[in-house]
């Protein structure tokens, strides 16, 4: 935790694998005047991740993390981010599942941010699910992160309307719209709470 401001803002690292515009929505909003966080790390696992660019741009300290020996990656992982002293983990579109070990070993808060109402479609592929089984809503939902697939505790949901005609690529376009704004009020939620 870092005074900034005359506010305790923690520091965080967004883990991201591929286009970052949920990292990009999160490092705007940190700038504004009631954040409680600032963004001072981005990680990813994917070298070729648009979302890196957000670094550059924003003048954010970057890692790029072969997971391909996930617990050498996860080692390398532990030591830089007590070396950065981040305090939250902020997961957004980062693929790849982290194991109880790591979770432990950083002894901090690892939220995500999932495109579906969870309990309910976990996992890849939600939105043509949520189609193919005609539900009348999807959303998206912010969680604890925990060692199962997307089954940590709830911190908060926003919920979407299918329409009849809704192609997957819609309605992906209509929740990610909804990512943008939920996921920096919860991580703020979380903060306040502390
Ligand atoms: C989002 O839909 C997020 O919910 C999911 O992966 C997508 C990432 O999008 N976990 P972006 O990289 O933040 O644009």
């Amino acid at each position: 935790m870092i005074k900034l401001d005359g506010l305790d803002k923690s520091n965080v690292a967004v883990f991201i694998s591929g286009k970052g515009s949920n990292l990009k929505n999160l490092i705007k909003f940190s700038f504004k005047k009631n954040s409680r966080y600032s963004i001072n790390l981005i990680i990813s696992n994917n070298l070729k991740a648009k979302g890196l660019n957000y670094s550059k741009i924003y003048k954010i300290k970057k890692k790029t993390i072969d997971f391909k020996n996930i617990r050498k990656a996860e080692k390398i992982l532990i030591k830089i981010l007590k070396k950065e002293k981040i305090d939250v983990i902020c997961l957004a579109g980062f693929m790849r599942i982290l194991t109880k070990k790591f979770i432990k070993d950083f002894n901090g808060i690892i939220i995500n941010i999932h495109p579906s109402l969870l309990p309910k479609y976990k996992g890849l592929d939600t939105h043509i699910r949520c189609i193919n089984n005609k539900e009348k809503y999807s959303g998206c939902t912010v969680h604890y992160v925990n060692a199962k697939l997307d089954s940590g505790k709830i911190i908060m949901q926003k919920k979407v309307k299918i329409y009849k005609k809704d192609k997957p690529s819609q309605l992906a376009k209509r929740i990610l719209k909804q990512e943008h704004l939920l996921y920096p009020k919860a991580l703020n939620k979380v903060l306040t709470s502390l």
